[in-house]
């Protein structure tokens, strides 16, 4: 039993890569299983900032092996551009990231399908072909990583996803049509760049696990941005929650000993769709501006408001969470009083469920518990003790609500801006 899963609670950007590269401080390898170049992962270690966007936040430190799983979709040149970044910070990567071989590779069609879908139908997705890519793989006409080898097949796939892809296109009246010759020169190039770090064996990871290797699965997005518990259809295409960890990366559900929740202490959310607590007033202003929450990917303002317990009791039910690491404290240090949602109104009737429609969610009224701010910086403290009585106040109440522990509390970007408690 010696693996850890880290998952977003929310609809993402919980601040997970600053989180994952706390707990992998002891652990051999970390996989991200699910996701693709639509996320981005912020650590700051010694003032340095380093944002990941496919490859698993275990590289920033030396001697972990970083492993990109099956559930993820792969953009060959997002990937091998993230390794350069990485490198010309002073990160080794030499024989530390391998591919499962059945990922599914992200090609260009695929970003400017994204791009041609949301006119039709907006989700404020982040452009990346993540959405289209997913919908290859599940209509079996994807490209896998160990396909991009076998000519053949590559060949034939390829003809065939031009044909109806150019018919797409078409309908849509654009005349940006993909050519056949042009995306295989392109496939034939990337994959021999692509070649030293995909792996043979779908089972590598489950082999690793065997042999008692310590692993982190690190989880991209968040529960509510799930494709089937989120708030469909204003979601991505994977599942982040526990269950796309172990389809995602091949460990057996068996071997995994702990699954921890991210929570920010307020929420945010990026692009279109129901958000029940989102301030568009001064206050959502300040969490935003406080917080620097503008997207890690895509630089888009995020929207912000207050913590939602109805939703983060659904997201904790759903994935099982006995621990949550509270990240963005000190970013509520300047507020008079905080508030938390801890009930929805809807028709005149209180509901603590999540509503899972979204004509619901949005005709939903929350209601707020308010508590007392703290008023003065918390940076830098390492005892729970220590913490203001206010925020010591804000946290258990959380950790009652919930039925969980608060493991982690994060009090500023820094690696050591956190107290383990
Ligand atoms: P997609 O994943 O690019 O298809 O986008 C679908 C939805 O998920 C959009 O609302 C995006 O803003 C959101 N989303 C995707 N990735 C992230 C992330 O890493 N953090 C926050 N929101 C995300």
């Amino acid at each position: 039993m010696n693996v850890i899963v880290v998952i977003g609670s929310q609809w993402g950007d919980e601040g997970k890569g600053k989180i994952v590269d706390l707990l992998s401080e002891n652990v051999d390898i970390v996989v991200r299983y699910q996701g693709g170049a639509n996320a981005g992962h912020t650590i700051f270690v010694n003032g340095k900032k380093f944002v990941l966007h496919l490859i698993p936040s275990g590289i920033i430190r030396n001697d972990i092996l970083c492993v990109i799983g099956n559930g993820v979709v792969l953009d060959p040149h997002a990937f091998l551009n993230e390794i350069s970044l990485l490198n010309e910070n002073g990160i080794n990567t030499n024989n530390r990231i391998k591919i499962l071989p059945n990922t599914h590779i992200v090609l260009n069609y695929h970003k400017i399908i994204d791009t041609l879908n949301e006119e039709q139908n907006k989700i404020g997705t982040t452009g990346k072909g993540i959405g289209p890519t997913y919908t290859d793989k599940y209509a079996r006409i994807g490209i896998r990583a160990i396909d991009l080898f076998n000519d053949e097949y590559l060949r034939s796939m390829i003809s065939k996803n031009i044909q109806t892809k150019n018919a797409l296109t078409k309908n849509l009246h654009t005349d940006s049509l993909f050519d056949y010759n042009q995306i295989l020169e392109e496939l034939f190039l990337v994959r021999e760049k692509l070649k030293p770090y995909i792996v043979k064996n779908a089972a590598y990871v489950a082999e690793l696990v065997r042999i008692g290797k310590n692993i982190l699965l690190e989880g991209a997005q968040g529960t509510l941005l799930d494709v089937d518990y989120g708030t469909y259809p204003y979601v991505t295409s994977s599942n982040p929650t526990i269950g796309g960890a172990v389809t995602g990366s091949g460990i057996s559900s068996r071997y995994i000993s702990q699954i921890i929740g991210v929570a920010k202490a307020y929420t945010t959310r990026v692009g279109e769709g129901p958000f029940p607590t989102e301030l568009k007033n001064e206050i959502g202003e300040k969490l935003r501006t406080e917080g620097n929450e503008f997207g890690a990917t895509t630089g888009r303002p995020r929207r912000c408001g207050w913590l939602d317990l109805v939703a983060l009791k659904y997201s904790t039910l759903i994935n099982g969470f006995k621990s949550l690491s509270l990240t963005k404290l000190d970013v509520l240090s300047s507020f008079d009083e905080i508030k938390v949602c801890t009930h929805y109104k809807i028709d005149g009737e209180l509901i603590d469920y999540f509503p899972i429609d979204i004509p619901t969610l949005n005709k939903v009224e929350p209601i707020y518990k308010t508590f007392k701010g703290w008023r003065k910086s918390i940076r830098g403290i390492k005892n729970f003790e220590n913490l203001p009585n206010e925020a010591i106040e804000y946290i258990r109440f959380i950790e009652d609500y919930l039925s969980v522990n608060i493991n982690i509390i994060s009090t500023g970007y820094e690696r050591d801006d956190t107290i383990i408690v």
